[in-house]
C-alpha cells in the first residue's frame, strides 16, 4: 500500500512530530504539508530536527486534484481548534468532485469532531459548533478503547492529549463501581502550541507549577463517554496543571478502593489492561515522563492501600497524546500493523 499524504498545519508541534513519523514510516510515499507564515519555505525552516532527514517544501494550500489518480489519500489536520470544522464541508465537497471523499482518510489531531452531539461540543469548548452536522461521523480515535472501530474508518477524531492520559489510567478500571475519581494531570509547554503564550513563555513558565480550567477542562467530556464505554460508574473530577516540562503528561486516579477489590485485585486487572497493548507499558513504582518522551509509548503503574487506589499514567503529550497516535489509528484503519512506522524508544534523558 503506498499512501500520499497531507498535513494540513505542518508547521507546528503536532505537524513536525508527523512529518518526523510519516517521512520514516514504511508505507507513505508522498508527504506534503501546508503552513501560511512558512509557505515556499523548507520544512526545516520551522523543525530545525528535520535537516537532512525530512526535505520538503510547505504549501500555502494543498491542490486536491493532486491526489485524484492516488489509490490511498491521506489527510491529517493539524491545524487550531475551530480550522478543520469551518473549512470542512468545502473540503468534503471538493474531495467527492474529484472522487477522491470514499477513499481518502482523514485523521483530525484538534477536538473538533471528538464529541458527538452539538450540545456536548457548545458545554465542553463555550461556542457553537461550525459544522455540527458531521458531529458524530467521525471515529473517535484511542485504540486501547476504540481499537474495534478504527479499521476502515475514514473520518477519525484522534483522542485529546489529557484525554488520553486519562483514558489509559482508566483501562484497569473497566467495570467497576468506583464514586468519586478525583483526577490530576501535569503537561509539558509543548501542550499549547507553537506560537509563544502567556502561559507557555519560558521565563514565565520554566520554574512555574499552576491549575488551570480548573473542574471544567475540554476534555473531561471525553473522558466521561469513556466511563460509559468502559462501564465505569464514577463521578470524575480533573484538576489539569501546567509544569516546567516542555513534553509529557503525568496523570493521576484516586479513588476508594470498591468492595472486593484489593491490591493484587488492582495489579492483576492492570496486568490484564496492559496485555497486548503495543504502546502500553506497566512499571513498577512511578512511571516517568522522562521515559516516554519522544515515543509513543504510555507507562502505567497501580497502587493500593486496604482503602484506597490509585493509577499512574505518563505520555508524551506531542505523541501518545497527539501525533504518534494518529499514526497508530491511520494504520489501524488501513489494515496495517498498528505499530508501523512507531515502535522505537524515546530519547533518555529526555
Ligand atoms: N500540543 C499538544 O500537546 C496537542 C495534543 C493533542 C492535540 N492537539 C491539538 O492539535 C492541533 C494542533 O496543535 P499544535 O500544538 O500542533 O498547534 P500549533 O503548534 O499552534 O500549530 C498549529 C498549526 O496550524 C496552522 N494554523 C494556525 N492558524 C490556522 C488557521 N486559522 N487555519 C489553518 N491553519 C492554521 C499553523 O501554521 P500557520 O500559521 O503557518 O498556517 C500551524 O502549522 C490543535 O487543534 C490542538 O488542540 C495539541
Amino acid at each position: 500500500m503506498r499512501l500520499d499524504v497531507a498535513i494540513l498545519g505542518a508547521s507546528g508541534f503536532g505537524g513536525g512530530e508527523l512529518l518526523r513519523l510519516l517521512s520514516a514510516h514504511p508505507a507513505v510515499g508522498s508527504l506534503r504539508g501546508t503552513s501560511s507564515r512558512f509557505a515556499g519555505r523548507p520544512w526545516h525552516a520551522a523543525h530545525p530536527n528535520l535537516r537532512g532527514v525530512a526535505d520538503g517544501v510547505f504549501e500555502a494550500a494543498i491542490d486536491w486534484r493532486e491526489f485524484a489518480s492516488s489509490p490511498q489519500p491521506v489527510v491529517f489536520s493539524a491545524m487550531p481548534h475551530g480550522a478543520l470544522a469551518s473549512r470542512l464541508d468545502e473540503m468534503e465537497a471538493e474531495w467527492a468532485s474529484l472522487g477522491l471523499a470514499n477513499r481518502l482518510t482523514l485523521v483530525d489531531l484538534s477536538g473538533d469532531f471528538r464529541l458527538s452531539s452539538a450540545e456536548a461540543f457548545a458545554l465542553a469548548y463555550g461556542a457553537a459548533h461550525p459544522c455540527p452536522r458531521r458531529l458524530g461521523s467521525f471515529v473517535y480515535g484511542l485504540p486501547e478503547w476504540t481499537r474495534a472501530e478504527l479499521p476502515g474508518a475514514r473520518r477519525i477524531a484522534a483522542a485529546g492529549c489529557f484525554a488520553t492520559a486519562l483514558q489509559l489510567g482508566l483501562l484497569p478500571l473497566e467495570g467497576l463501581d468506583l464514586g468519586l475519581v478525583t483526577a490530576t494531570a501535569i503537561t509539558g509547554s509543548s501542550g499549547s502550541g507553537a506560537t509563544a503564550t502567556e502561559t507557555t513563555h519560558h521565563p514565565t513558565r520554566a520554574h512555574d507549577i499552576r491549575a488551570y480550567k480548573v473542574l471544567r477542562h475540554q476534555h473531561l467530556p471525553e473522558v466521561q463517554a469513556t466511563l460509559t464505554r468502559g462501564r465505569i460508574t464514577a463521578d470524575l473530577s480533573f484538576v489539569p496543571q501546567s509544569g516546567p516540562t516542555v513534553r509529557g503528561i503525568f496523570a493521576v486516579l484516586q479513588f476508594g478502593l470498591p468492595h472486593g477489590l484489593n491490591a493484587e485485585g488492582l495489579a492483576a486487572r492492570a496486568a490484564r489492561a496492559c496485555a497486548g497493548q503495543p504502546f502500553l507499558r506497566l512499571v513498577e513504582g512511578s512511571p516517568r515522563v522522562a521515559a516516554v518522551v519522544g515515543s509513543n509509548f504510555a507507562d502505567l503503574a497501580v497502587a493500593a492501600t486496604d482503602r484506597h487506589g490509585a493509577v499512574l499514567v505518563a505520555i508524551d503529550n506531542l505523541m501518545k497524546g497527539m501525533a504518534g497516535q494518529a499514526v497508530q489509528c491511520l494504520n489501524l484503519a488501513l489494515g496495517l500493523a498498528e505499530t508501523t512506522g512507531l515502535k522505537y524508544a524515546g530519547a533518555y534523558p529526555a
